[in-house]
């Protein structure tokens, strides 16, 4: 048997603890089913431990989270510390420090009455986003002149490198030829308004010569918030920026039913990477055990595929699948009726 993979878990703030629980049940049996083995390794940051100790992470931890196969993550956030404060002390820090350069966030729908929109099925709704994930306006560059004073000046740079760029859409044009689905790459971005996006223009028209079989698409940003919920079904995989791809995705995960379905990897191909629901803490329903597992349970399958238990991968999503067309799972909000814990259960026992 393989030496076993080695996971790095972070529960985190808010709802986060509940839904790693049934993420890691899950994890379990899917070991047990599908002939792996791995060990965790569970880490406190979040709020209580930076309150508590004043740090994020202790120093070498990214160095740590380098010797392992992955990195699991509930959700961090909470609303006793300034806002975003720990996100980007946490989730934002390993993202940067590990060099994740790919948000890879799947938008499918898998049950028709959970769309909000009318007629669209699973066959319409099943498209990528490959997110830049390490530049654009959340580098940090820039800062405040004057503050508090009536002449405040802020700056905050947006950056793009040819080198970021380029690798985002490499990646999205191979994923896009790896996929059964329209061969299609839509580059996502606002170079009409913001001329030095062209970049990413350029930079899709040069590495799209080496991959004539993958049909390009440009669109503007506004546009394609448009076109994702007038016409979903023309999307297979679209490229864009960092804040673009945040905007876009929680919108995308409307169009899957809501933000207790969708899952994302923060990916450096072939280096330790992290998985996560794309929701936040939600603190208003911290330890209540009623919101959606399965965001968090979708992540564990990205996992798995990434570090490469693809049957393992492909069974959870199956058995996502299943339980939200047969409306065992009736809904994906914290109304389900369900308990999170009864929803994990559900998972573990329909898995094969
Ligand atoms: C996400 C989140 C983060 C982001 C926040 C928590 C910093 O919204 O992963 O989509 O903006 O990237
Ligand atoms: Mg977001």
């Amino acid at each position: 048997m393989p030496a076993p993979y080695t996971i790095a878990v972070i529960p985190g703030d808010g709802v986060g603890p509940e839904v790693t629980d049934e993420a890691l049940k899950v994890l379990e049996r899917a070991a047990s089913l599908f002939d792996f083995t791995y060990h965790t390794k569970m880490y406190p940051f979040g709020a209580d431990h930076y309150l508590a100790t004043h740090e994020f992470m202790p120093p070498g931890q990214l160095d740590e989270f380098r010797t392992m196969d992955a990195i699991y993550l509930g959700a961090i956030g909470d609303p006793r510390l300034p806002a975003g404060l720990v996100e980007r002390g946490v989730i934002a820090a390993t993202r940067f420090g590990l060099d994740l350069y790919i948000n890879l966030r799947p938008i499918k729908l898998y049950a028709e009455h959970l769309c909000p929109i009318k007629g669209k099925t699973p066959r319409d709704i099943d498209m990528v986003v490959v997110r830049e994930n390490t530049e654009d306006l959340y580098t940090g560059l820039g800062g405040h002149f004057k503050k508090g004073t009536p002449d405040e000046v802020v700056i905050a740079n947006q950056i793009f490198t040819r080198k970021g760029v380029e690798r985002a859409i490499r990646y999205a044009f191979e994923l896009a030829r790896a996929r059964a689905g329209k061969k299609k790459l839509t580059l996502v971005d606002k170079s009409n308004a913001i001329e030095v996006q062209q970049l990413w223009r350029r930079t899709m028209e040069e590495v799209g010569a080496e991959y004539a079989d993958i049909e390009r698409e440009f669109a503007y940003v506004d546009a394609a918030c448009m076109w994702m919920v007038k016409n979903p079904e023309t999307f297979d995989v679209i490229v864009t920026s960092n804040l673009f791809g945040d905007i876009i995705t929680d919108l995308g995960a409307m169009l899957q039913g809501g933000m207790g379905v969708a899952a994302s990897g923060n990916i450096h191909p072939g280096k330790v990477s992290l998985f996560e629901p794309i929701h936040g803490s939600a603190p208003k329903y911290k330890g209540r055990n009623v919101v959606s597992p399965v965001a968090a349970i979708a992540a564990v399958g990205m996992l798995l595929d990434y570090v490469g238990e693809q049957r393992a991968a492909a069974a959870i999503e199956r058995t996502i699948a299943e339980l939200l067309s047969s409306k065992r799972i009736p809904s994906l909000d914290a109304s389900s009726g369900l308990k999170t814990s009864e929803v994990g259960d559900l998972v573990c026992a329909s898995l094969a």
